[in-house]
């Protein structure tokens, strides 16, 4: 038998775990989205004691995302002959991104002495490696044809991709200065998209990933963009409150994630 033929046939018995991982991806995303409307994730500038072991926010960074970007590297160099054109350009996005957020972000992010709880880097590898299996598991058992590079839906969702990259990198950049030039504490953003919103960050993630669902025109992409969104919105509004409560001068006119909107 052809050995691509043996390769694909190869994921066929997953098929019903990964069903199963799909759907408790969307029952996590609800659960977390409630949760965090009650209580903020303790990191960054909602660290609080009482979590029990921490460790240096950078290198957690680096533990948590990295196997995002192994999972797909892997299987992505493992099936490369089976998986077509669409899905390598899929999965480029996918190690662009996990490339950053791994391997660049987290030297080049503020002070080393913030710590981060193991607790919450625990559960954010078990999501990322969940997260990333399911949608390698999509590119490889359910390449598009290539004609599917000229459908509105790809297209639009590339577009969305890339302005989610530049606007959540931008936004990092803005923060990565100010810090520099603020000292070591918290100061107002004033450059680029934070002119608009508390989080621009977020909202750029959360325009990648939903870039990412609408190009893949899949479950497993579509289970990633609703956890970004369940994940980060109530933060980004928890950051909102905690600027406005922070900052008596702060911009009365910004809103918390999506401009002139909330
Ligand atoms: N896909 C997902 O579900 C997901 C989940 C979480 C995060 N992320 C992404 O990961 C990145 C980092 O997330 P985050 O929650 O740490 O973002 P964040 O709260 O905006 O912090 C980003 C960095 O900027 C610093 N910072 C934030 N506000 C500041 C201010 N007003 N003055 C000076 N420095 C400031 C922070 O320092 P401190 O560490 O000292 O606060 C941190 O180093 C974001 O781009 C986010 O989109 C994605």
């Amino acid at each position: 038998m052809d050995a691509d033929v043996v390769a694909q046939a190869a994921w066929i018995p997953l098929q019903g775990a990964v069903r199963w991982m799909t759907l408790g991806q969307f029952a996590v995303s609800a659960f977390v989205f409630v949760l965090l409307f009650f209580i903020a994730a303790p990191y960054g500038r909602h660290f609080r004691k009482g979590w029990g072991l921490v460790m240096p926010t950078w290198s957690a960074w680096m533990l948590m995302e990295f196997p995002s970007l192994a999972v797909m590297l892997g299987f992505g160099i493992l099936n490369m002959k089976t998986i077509g054109p669409v899905s390598i350009v899929l999965s480029l996005l996918w190690i662009a991104h996990y490339f950053y957020r791994s391997l660049v972000y987290p030297f080049l992010t503020g002070l080393r002495t913030r710590t981060f709880p193991v607790l919450l880097l625990f559960f954010a590898m078990i999501f990322n490696l969940n997260n990333a299996f399911i949608n390698v598991n999509m590119l490889v058992t359910r390449p598009l044809p290539d004609v599917w590079f000229y459908d509105f839906r790809f297209i639009a969702g590339i577009v969305m991709f890339f302005a989610g990259f530049v606007l959540h990198a931008h936004s990092d950049l803005v923060l990565r200065r100010l810090r520099r030039e603020g000292g070591r504490g918290y100061s107002i953003p004033r450059e680029g998209f934070f002119r608009f919103v508390s989080s621009p960050n977020y909202l750029g993630e959360i325009l990648e990933w939903t870039g990412f669902a609408l190009a893949s025109w899949s479950l497993a992409g579509l289970a990633f963009a609703v956890f970004t969104i369940a994940n980060l919105a109530p933060r980004a509004f928890a950051n909102h409150r905690w600027y406005k409560k922070t900052f008596a001068e702060y911009p009365a006119e910004r809103k918390a994630l999506i401009p002139g909107i909330l």
